[in-house]
């Protein structure tokens, strides 16, 4: 990971940033890993039944991204990710906004290559022309074919696999499809993967904070949670990422701790144990918008109200070495880090799985 070093204008810039907008973003637990503990996690009840699943590697980084378009700031963001090092691309929506899926594909060969772990679900600006000879989904459906990656269902609509230790369910609430929320919650009962990540386009309005409406229903949101899984959304041309929530439908924070515990809900009790974040990742390229929204269920808000540039949040994945644990970052082209937390899976000790 290379960590670029702002000039003295952007510096100056950082500081001009308002204070609240310094606090709110920057992790006051930053680098508490580092030289810390080994992450533990509780152990699943049923799992000796189950076969383990494959390990994520070591530091393994995914970026996510959304609301990408054709031009200079685009490939900006790809060059970012490449040079962050990272090992595969969750692009939630809207693509090029030009419907040339094969110039899409070409643009991000050109800078990751044809055989990178790129994954996408559709946005409203790709549907005209995603089915089909030449659409998206063929291109998409040709990358993990090359990748040697079977999926389950309709890719990026209704759709999961799993690649690395990390269970990908990519759908498209409000843009393509039915039923995703059942959807959802059937796929991430029957996977056990530590890392789970639920992603699509759209928003609920209170799920961003910028002028989108309410598109998608809080079912996708609810299931994801009760799934234990990361929900990454784009859509709203900014940035924004919650605390931990206990309900995204009521916006119940359940931590304001830099460091998010993600858990599934427990069937076996009464209680929902269901811990989640909420992520709009939409500065890929496309434009830039302001803030109109607030709330206290926000960690971290990046506008061009707080004089936001394009970028990625990426996430990296069994931080150094510490299975269950990963580190977030939201950094700018700029190679500014605007955002930065832990999450924490649970994690299953090997004894409790079958090695059959
Ligand atoms: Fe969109």
């Amino acid at each position: 990971m290379k960590d670029k070093h702002g000039s003295a204008a952007l510096m100056l810039l950082l500081w001009l940033l308002p204070a609240a907008y310094i606090i709110s973003c920057q992790s006051s637990a930053r680098d508490s890993y580092e030289h810390s503990r080994n992450s533990t996690g509780k152990i699943q009840k049923e799992a000796s039944a189950r076969l383990r699943p494959a390990k994520t590697p070591d530091n393994y980084t995914v970026a996510f991204i959304g609301d990408q378009g054709p031009k200079v700031n685009a490939l900006a963001v790809l060059e970012l990710i490449k040079n962050e090092g990272a090992d595969a691309v969750v692009h939630s929506g809207d693509f090029d906004y030009e419907n040339n899926p094969a110039a899409w594909e070409a643009r991000i060969n050109a800078i990751l290559g044809a055989d990178f772990p790129y994954f996408a679900c559709v946005g409203n600006h790709d549907d005209d022309i995603f089915y089909g000879s030449g659409g998206y989904q063929e291109f998409l459906a040709a990358r993990m074919k090359r990748l040697g990656l079977t999926w389950e269902g309709d890719l990026g609509v209704k759709s999961s696999f799993v690649f690395n230790g990390i269970f990908f369910v990519l759908t498209a609430p409000g843009v393509l499809g039915s039923g995703h929320a059942k959807y959802i919650r059937d796929k991430l009962a029957e996977d056990h993967s530590i890392w789970r990540i639920s992603s699509w386009h759209k928003n609920m309005r209170r799920m961003q904070i910028g002028g989108k409406e309410n598109d998608t229903g809080w079912e996708v949101y609810e299931e994801s949670r009760k799934g234990g899984a990361i929900i990454a959304t784009a859509h709203e041309h900014s940035y924004s990422r919650t605390h931990l929530l206990r309900s995204c439908k009521n916006q119940t924070v359940a931590s304001t701790s830099d460091t998010l515990a993600l858990s599934a809900d427990d069937l076996t009790t009464r209680e929902d144990e269901g811990r989640t974040f909420v992520f709009v990742s939409g500065l890929g390229g496309k434009s830039i918008r302001d803030q109109e929204l607030a709330g206290d269920w926000w960690a971290c808000i990046y506008t061009s109200n707080q004089g936001a540039n394009y970028g990625a949040l990426f996430g990296i994945f069994n931080y150094q070495g510490r299975e269950g644990l990963a580190k977030f970052y939201f950094k700018n082209i700029d190679g500014i880090v605007v955002d930065e937390f832990y999450v924490k899976a649970k994690v299953i000790k090997l004894d409790d799985w079958s090695t059959k």
